[in-house]
């Protein structure tokens, strides 16, 4: 067993909620909440167990852990398992993005300073440059890289080594990767929404850590309504935490549980404002869909990327939101979630054979 290194914080004295809160509060937190090891992660069992192995056979090889790609929506753990790896690895860890890294130059430079087994860690990999990216190739492949120097007919091009390194690559969605990337990753993990009992274990956890009380069935509530999604639960806990302490309670209980996310305008099914507005705009402006992306990005002011990326994956999850070759619809369960007649041929409903 890996030794469990994390102590719980003591809880503040003082906890009156008028006090300044430091920049970016919720970010700091974010980051005393992350599990650091493997036996601290809790969730996508089969992928922990799997890299439990991987981990362990790269360790006694003394070799570096073959690549690995990790997709799924944002807030499910990609940058917190690539931190695990390089922990459980015992190497050290490099973060950048895939926007980040401007030019071949900038790679080149990344790659040079990593030590033997270290891990690279690039978020967004789908947002490389192809310049950049096809760069990428011979490092992943054989560590190597080609550094071009002078310009014009002075140009040369010296050949480097580079120490073996591990690159792990973060992304929403697969099907953005071009297919050579995506081919030159030896381990390939697709996260899932985490179910409400594993969330309830999350925020319990992370109560412990912040130095509140937490009743379970408010642990299961707000695990219920955080979309499936970690970094969700957690600032659903942190806002009840605030309502709890405005009341001068020592733990979150359901009735401030149940607060907290009414006013946060998170509703029975954990969906939240933008998610309501999308399916309203599409039932309301558009007759329940079809209608294309670019439309319902237009129609709702958000950006593609932000549908595509953070509204639809939960949403087509839940069954409130279909995909057809014509567009995005509305199921009935989308009607009746929103208080509203659906129509006889909604899909998922009586009239609908399909
Ligand atoms: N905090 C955020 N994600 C977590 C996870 N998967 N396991 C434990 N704590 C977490």
């Amino acid at each position: 067993m890996a030794p469990r290194k994390k102590q719980a914080p003591e809880a503040q004295p003082d906890n009156s909620a008028l006090a300044p809160v430091a920049g970016d509060e919720d970010k700091r937190l974010d980051l005393t909440l992350r599990p650091k090891t493997l036996d601290d992660y809790i969730g996508q069992d089969d992928h922990r167990e799997n890299l439990r192995v991987f981990v362990t056979a790269a360790r006694k090889r003394m070799a570096p852990l073959d690549h690995v790609l990790i997709s799924g929506p944002p807030g499910l753990g990609k940058t917190t398992l690539a931190l695990i790896l390089a922990n459980e690895l015992g190497v050290q860890a490099h973060t950048t993005s895939g926007p980040a890294i401007e030019h071949k130059g900038a790679l080149a430079g990344m790659l040079t300073k990593l030590e033997t087994r270290d891990l690279l860690f690039i978020d967004e990999i789908h947002r490389l440059t192809p310049i950049v990216e096809e760069n990428l190739y011979p490092a992943m492949e054989d560590y190597k890289i080609d550094l071009v120097t002078g310009d014009g007919p002075h140009a040369t091009t010296i050949p480097l080594n580079l120490n073996p390194f591990t690159l792990v690559g973060a992304t929403t969605r697969t099907g953005l990767l071009t297919g050579p990337l995506q081919s030159r990753f030896g381990i390939i993990l697709r996260l899932d929404f985490y179910s409400a009992e594993n969330l309830a274990r999350i925020v319990r956890r992370s109560a412990r850590l912040l130095g509140t009380g937490l009743d379970d069935e408010a642990a299961l509530e707000l695990a219920r309504r955080a979309r499936g999604t970690p970094r969700i639960a957690n600032r659903l806990l942190r806002r009840a935490w605030d309502f709890a302490v405005v009341a001068g309670l020592d733990a979150i209980d359901m009735p401030v549980a149940k607060l907290a996310l009414d006013r946060m305008g998170v509703d029975k099914a954990g969906l939240d404002e933008l998610d309501r507005r999308l399916l309203k705009v599409l039932i309301e402006f558009y007759n329940g869909g079809p209608v294309g992306i670019e439309t319902l990005a237009a129609a709702t002011a958000e950006p593609r990327d932000t549908l595509e990326d953070v509204v639809e994956p939960f949403l087509l999850r839940e069954g409130l939101l279909a995909r057809t070759p014509r567009g995005r619809v509305a199921t009935h369960r989308a009607y009746e979630h929103l208080g509203l007649e659906a129509p006889r041929n909604a899909v998922g409903g009586q009239g609908n054979l399909f």
